[in-house]
């Protein structure tokens, strides 16, 4: 069904064109979208006003991994997520690793690049002499945008020109190099690379021989270069379990995690399993998942190779397992002011700065991915997975509470399945 002008449309209005259009006037369906408005009225108009065209809210689990000891310092962790099991394995992680010195984590690096790209069809030798020349006229145009920035002890931290002519013919770039501090720094970023881009062009068509063409100025979200490093480590004997001695069981971990390193198929599903506790704890904290996922992703396949955010290993009796990631995330700017839950959720982390940050998401990361082999390597995912589902599948079966308490206490000891399930509450 097409329609014109649906953004002008007030909120009531968007919603009765979309019961017209595609549910024949049920109002079942409108009763749907108005049950998840919020009753405070000014609380939903900042909602509405994140995005447009809302005509409702999509609620997201919000919950808390306590026990993450971090750099000696405990906290509890905000995960805003939908998968039954993650904030569950996330807080066992945690858990074992508080008395074994908990995550250490160290950030190597803070640079974030952005890139005016453009091509210039003359002789790459006079585009060098116009850089060299031109550099500081180019910063000088947009130091203004710098001040509150540099405030903060962030802003441009170098520019250089890179020749791409051999990847793409008459293709140049201008590479920036930021630090946005606290902030995650798109909108300062790509401020700077728009305003740059005008100043470029209008000193190259007063002083280059030929036309320089701007094909478009971006922020990258790919920040190798603003890296985190998070670790924890013990005595193998520590990793005893009922089956398997510790030496056994870390040996079994190191070559599982072996296994993503050199096959993409396992490590993809090895990083989604980290990016389950990566993203949520994102999410809480109003940062933007797609740009985080698009940077780690880029990361594991930096070698050409695409493989494993995490290493493990074994020296001397010590097992080792560290991930290292590039996150490029804020604590002040965007809706980190604005969304009261995600005010929420950083006060919980006592306010970190934008490193801290960081350091807990990569620690979450770690902690994720060592649920997740952890329980591959021993009783396999679906135990666990299936009995935090099991709650699912009964709300999906409409189960009463004395089936459900009939439930888990049936599946206690047994493996859960749909079929198991609607055969115990006599469904078909
Ligand atoms: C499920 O969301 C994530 C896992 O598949 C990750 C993994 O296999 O490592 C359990």
């Amino acid at each position: 069904m097409q329609i014109n002008g649906f953004s002008k449309l007030s909120k009531e209005a968007k919603i009765d064109w979309l019961l017209q259009s595609y549910f024949n006037n049920d109002n079942a369906a409108r009763k749907i979208l108005l049950q998840y408005w919020h009753s405070d009225k000014a609380l939903q108009e900042l909602h509405d006003g994140f995005i447009e065209n809302t005509v409702s809210n999509f609620y997201l689990p919000y919950a808390i991994a306590p026990n993450f000891l971090i750099n000696g310092k405990i906290i509890a962790v905000p995960m805003a997520i939908e998968e039954s099991s993650v904030v569950a394995a996330a807080s066992k992680a945690a858990k074992f690793w508080l008395d074994k010195g908990g995550f250490k984590t160290e950030v190597t690096g803070t640079v974030k690049p952005g890139h005016i790209h453009f091509i210039y069809k003359g002789q790459t030798q006079d585009l060098i002499k116009f850089f060299r020349q031109n550099r500081d006229r180019i910063l000088q145009a947009v130091d203004g945008l710098q001040t509150n920035m540099q405030k903060r002890s962030g802003g441009i931290r170098d520019i250089n020109l890179i020749d791409k002519t051999a990847a793409m013919p008459d293709y140049y770039q201008i590479e920036f190099l930021f630090d946005t501090a606290d902030a995650m720094g798109a909108n300062f970023i790509n401020s700077v690379l728009e305003e740059a881009a005008d100043t470029l062009q209008e000193l190259a068509s007063e002083q280059l021989p030929d036309k320089l063409q701007i094909l478009m100025s971006i922020l990258s979200n790919y920040t190798p270069d603003c890296l985190v490093k998070a670790s924890v480590s013990c005595p193998v004997t520590a990793l005893k379990t009922e089956e398997l001695s510790g030496e056994a069981y870390a040996r079994k971990f190191v070559k599982a995690v072996k296994v993503a390193k050199i096959e993409p198929y396992r490590a993809v599903t090895h990083n989604k399993g980290i990016m389950n506790g990566i993203d949520a704890v994102v999410i809480a904290t109003g940062n933007d998942f797609r740009a985080v996922e698009a940077n780690a992703h880029a990361y594991a396949g930096k070698t050409g190779q695409y493989t494993s955010l995490s290493h493990a290993g074994i020296k001397d009796g010590i097992f080792h397992f560290w991930i290292e990631i590039p996150l490029a995330v804020g604590t002040i700017g965007g809706i980190t002011a604005i969304h009261p839950l995600v005010r929420f959720s950083l006060q919980l982390l006592q306010n970190p700065s934008a490193k801290e940050l960081m350091q807990i998401i990569a620690s979450v990361g770690l902690a994720q991915n060592f649920a997740a082999v952890n329980s591959l390597i021993t009783s396999g995912i679906q135990k666990g997975h299936m009995k935090m589902h099991l709650n699912n599948l009964l709300t999906f079966l409409k189960a009463t509470p004395e089936e459900r308490q009939k439930a888990i206490q049936y599946f206690a000891d047994k493996k859960v399945s749909f079929k198991a399930l609607k055969d115990l509450l006599g469904r078909d």
